[in-house]
């Protein structure tokens, strides 16, 4: 492992009772670095990132001794330290956030509640309220909106907020599970554009996304991933020159 990875995962595995979902994978985020990852549906890709974030090993432990055991293995290292078996909120506080698929907001609270709902780790309203306005400078239409209850807000707008929430912790890495499904072009440009931003100011990223050219288009580096294995890994070009892959997982 160099001295600039940020995330280093070898040889996990996930099975679901005897559905092995991820199977022997290993994956890696230097400092600063973009990756994507893609694949067909069901191929593990969120569970990969729920896995990393600590949410996996959380329901195997809740349903431990229950009918359906999930079995764990492996090893995830952030900053070189072990988190496999860290809480999933010492995880996030380590600054390795996830961004779970379609997370819906707190229905009752308004937006800026919403979003402070992700600040109390910093104990500095001063801070809390930085990163609130710089939210707000990301997402300008969640600024309009920001007194009103989630709830009302438009599918789109719930989407939007949702990832903006994850903005709210101070990420190192910030893990995104499909962020713009659902969302029409004109939002999703929008949403991308915000990562972008994010991103140039040091933080890595590590991008799940149906839209392969998008990813392909942003990501340095990408993993594909198919039943539970990583079949592939390099440059957006280099992926793209594999006929076998072009036509089999990417769609393209
Ligand atoms: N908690 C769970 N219990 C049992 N099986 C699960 C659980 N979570 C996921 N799976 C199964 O693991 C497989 C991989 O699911 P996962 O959500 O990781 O795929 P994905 O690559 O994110 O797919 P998509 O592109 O559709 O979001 C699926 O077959 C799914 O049904
Ligand atoms: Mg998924």
């Amino acid at each position: 492992m160099g001295a600039a990875t940020l995330l280093e995962i070898k040889h996990l595995v996930v099975r679901y009772d005897k559905a092995v979902v991820l199977n022997d994978v290993s994956l890696s985020v230097e400092a600063g670095e973009w990756v994507g990852l893609v694949g067909p549906n069901g191929a593990g890709k969120s569970t990969l990132l729920r896995a990393i974030s600590g949410l996996v090993a959380f329901e195997a432990r809740a349903r431990r001794g229950t009918e359906g055991d999930i079995v764990l293995d492996g090893e995830v290292r952030f900053l070189g330290r072990r988190i496999d078996g860290l809480q999933p909120h010492e995880i996030r506080q380590m600054g390795l956030v996830h961004c779970p698929e379609r997370r819906r907001p707190f229905r009752e609270l308004s937006v800026i509640e919403n979003l402070m709902t992700g600040a109390y780790l910093s104990r500095n309203s001063a801070e809390d309220k930085r990163r609130l306005e710089r939210c707000f400078s990301l997402f300008p239409q969640l600024s309009e909106r920001r007194y009103q209850l989630a709830g009302t807000l438009s599918g789109g707008e719930q989407q939007m907020l949702a990832t903006a929430r994850a903005l709210m912790f101070e990420a190192m890495l910030l893990a995104i599970d499909e962020p713009s499904l659902g969302l029409a072009p004109r939002i999703r440009d929008e949403l991308f554009a915000a990562i972008e931003t994010i991103h140039h100011e040091g933080v890595s990223i590590l991008l799940v996304e149906q839209e392969v050219g998008r990813v392909f288009a942003l990501a340095e580096r990408n993993y594909v991933l198919s039943q539970g294995q990583i079949i592939a890994e390099g440059t957006a070009q280099a992926l793209l020159a594999d006929e076998t892959l072009r036509a089999g997982y990417l769609g393209l």
